[in-house]
């Protein structure tokens, strides 16, 4: 066995996106010794693909905005099953954290009389996104990478993490290797954070690149923490869907805050067809309403694009399916009806979705400035994820602290978009605080030795059965099944039989996947890393489709034609999912606990 390079912090960082950067700045701050571990290159991180916005209501726009309603809104689009600790703290914290990142170096878009411009978003009742034209995830990558650099901490770029080690009832440390080389690594710690994304790319069509395979989600439940509400999948409504090759690529929902509507192919406005009965107060009856609530009329109410995105998605699916779609199996998306009521016409586009151009242009060859753009759902992003405390960041196992997609709660049933952005700060400062804090209140941690054998022998096993046995099955078409399973049996429309198959399916592949080889050496290895990777996305694939079987109810991203209507006997309980026996998932029902009065008083007022 070649032995691991050691490297030993306080707080080990897993995952450099928008959370795992602010939690290592904030953990840094606090003066204990940082690592921060990217399986990528630092700043490539799906935090990028949240471009229309972050969510804070600083009612720059429009004053009548304030976290209080922002709560309501975020309560209400994650069908109350959010963890109302943490949407309380969300709502009140996420101005806060959106200013400091402005005062970090992000360039904000202004308002006439110079403050950060704020555009709507499905789901949020006032324009509350302080948004980069249509690249705002970017900025935010950028600027916590040019503040981050100073502070101190040490980055391991292009490695991954197979394996958490707890030692004594709390977290030790972890086991992974350098991507470009093969080198194995010993990560000593007295606390981790998880911060690695979701597992978009177990489905097929995905807004997700190729690092988005559920490694924290994974990590955590191997480590013996609880994973929550993962039936819940977010499909956002528009991906493009042509040429192939680009098929699920984030459109970003800015284009439709900017005034963008969807058309089917008789030209139709569909939205206007089916308004959920809690949405209708506030939806626009008229075209011509819907425009001006996006030009910034106070008196008009919204349209309904803007509605949440688990809706807005499947009435897009139900258009194709019922052969009202577009050539290539999507709907019109059409910015370009716009030019004609904007000061500036197509400049005016040009200017706020400057990156929605550039990819139309040079991937589709269209000028989205003339025509609309074809688009259909994408799997963008996973409400479930590691059970956390609310304030600490914590998960069930001491010292395993999560922030971000893999963390859950926030969102509850259904994310707002923008949302995504706030809970990155908000909840990665949160995450790195009290990281730092729980490493300075620890001793040192030991790692017993058979625990770093038995990593070293489970990282290498596909090059052993590889070249032992010569024909093991390798990891790529493993990938692609799954892919198939999750997409069309565990997808945005779902039943009993669809996803009974699913689970039956991801036995068969689990068992392949347990004997998937890997040939070459250790040096610049896909069919390796996808072969280690197969693991997490399979565990994770096996929780989410465990825990939509036992919803039989449609709330949120979760809907089941054969429950298609809300169940409220299903409203006061998260799915909880643990490690079993075997490996298999053992799934429990968890009370909500009762919403505070004060809150619920908010919740009430904002009906
Ligand atoms: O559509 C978007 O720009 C995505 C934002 C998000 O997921 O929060």
């Amino acid at each position: 066995m070649p032995s691991p390079e050691v490297h030993e912090h306080d707080v080990l960082v897993i995952g450099a996106g928008g959370a795992g950067l602010r939690a290592a700045i904030e953990a840094s701050a606090a003066g204990v010794s940082v690592g921060l571990v990217c399986k990528s290159l630092l700043g490539k991180a799906h935090t990028v693909m949240a471009e229309g916005g972050m969510a804070a209501s600083m009612g720059n726009v429009d004053d009548r905005d304030n976290w209080k309603v922002h709560f309501a809104d975020t309560m209400r689009g994650g069908q109350y099953l959010n963890n109302w600790r943490m949407a309380e703290l969300h709502a009140k914290e996420a101005p806060d954290r959106v200013r400091e990142l402005e005062a970090w170096g992000a360039v904000f878009d202004r308002t006439k009389d110079g403050k950060i411009l704020q555009r709507n978003f499905g789901g949020h009742r006032y324009p509350r996104l302080a948004h980069v034209g249509d690249r705002t995830g970017l900025e935010m990558i950028r600027t916590l990478q040019d503040h981050g650099i100073h502070q101190g901490f040490k980055v391991y770029m292009e490695h991954t993490i197979t394996k958490l080690f707890v030692d004594a009832g709390r977290i030790a440390g972890a086991f992974g290797y350098d991507r470009e080389r093969g080198f194995l690594r010993l990560f000593k710690a007295k606390a981790v954070v998880l911060a690695t994304g979701g597992v978009g790319r177990a489905f097929k069509i995905t807004s997700n690149s190729w690092e988005y395979t559920g490694d924290g989600h994974a990590l955590a439940y191997d480590a013996g923490a609880d994973l929550m509400d993962m039936e819940f999948v977010q499909f956002h409504p528009t991906g493009m869907v042509w040429p192939p090759s680009v098929k699920g690529i984030l459109v970003t929902e800015g284009v439709r805050g900017e005034g963008g509507v969807l058309r089917n192919k008789d030209g139709k406005r569909f939205m206007f067809d089916e308004i959920p009965e809690n949405y209708k107060a506030q939806t626009a009856d008229t075209e011509e309403e819907g425009w001006k609530y996006t030009q910034g009329d106070k008196s008009s109410r919204r349209p309904p694009e803007l509605l949440t995105r688990d809706h807005v998605a499947r009435k897009i699916m139900k258009e194709v399916r019922e052969g009202r779609g577009s050539p290539h199996g999507g709907v019109f998306l059409d910015i370009a009806w716009i030019k004609s009521r904007v000061p500036g016409g197509a400049e005016h586009i040009k200017k706020k979705l400057p990156s929605m151009y550039h990819q139309f242009k040079q991937l589709a060859d269209i000028d989205i400035t003339e025509v609309p753009m074809e688009v259909g759902p994408t799997t963008h992003y996973i409400m479930g994820g590691i059970r956390v405390d609310g304030d600490t960041q914590m998960s069930t196992v001491p010292g395993l602290f999560a922030a971000g997609e893999c963390a859950a709660g926030l969102h509850g049933a259904n994310r707002l978009g923008g949302n995504s952005l706030s809970d990155l700060l908000v909840f990665g400062k949160r995450a790195g605080e009290f990281a730092a804090k729980f490493a300075k209140e620890r001793s040192q941690v030991s790692i017993d030795a058979t625990q770093v054998d038995a990593a070293e022998r489970a990282a290498l096993a596909p090059f052993e059965r590889g070249t032992s046995s010569g024909d093991a099955e390798g990891p790529y078409k493993i990938q692609y099944e799954l892919q198939d399973v999750m997409q069309h049996n565990v997808g945005i429309v779902r039943n009993e039989a669809d996803m009974q198959k699913a689970v039956e399916a991801i036995q068969t592949l689990k068992a392949r996947a347990g004997k998937v080889g890997a040939i070459g050496n250790r040096e610049y290895n896909p069919g390796w890393h996808t072969a280690l990777d197969l693991g997490n996305m399979l565990a994770c694939s096996e929780a989410i489709a465990v825990s939509a079987l036992a919803r039989k109810e449609s709330r949120g991203g979760h809907f089941r034609e054969d429950f298609p209507d809300k169940d409220a006997s299903f409203g006061s309980f998260n799915h909880v999912v643990r490690k079993g026996p075997g490996g298999r998932p053992e799934l429990r029902r968890e009370t909500i606990p009762p919403l505070r009065g004060d809150l619920k008083q908010v919740i009430e007022e904002n009906k």
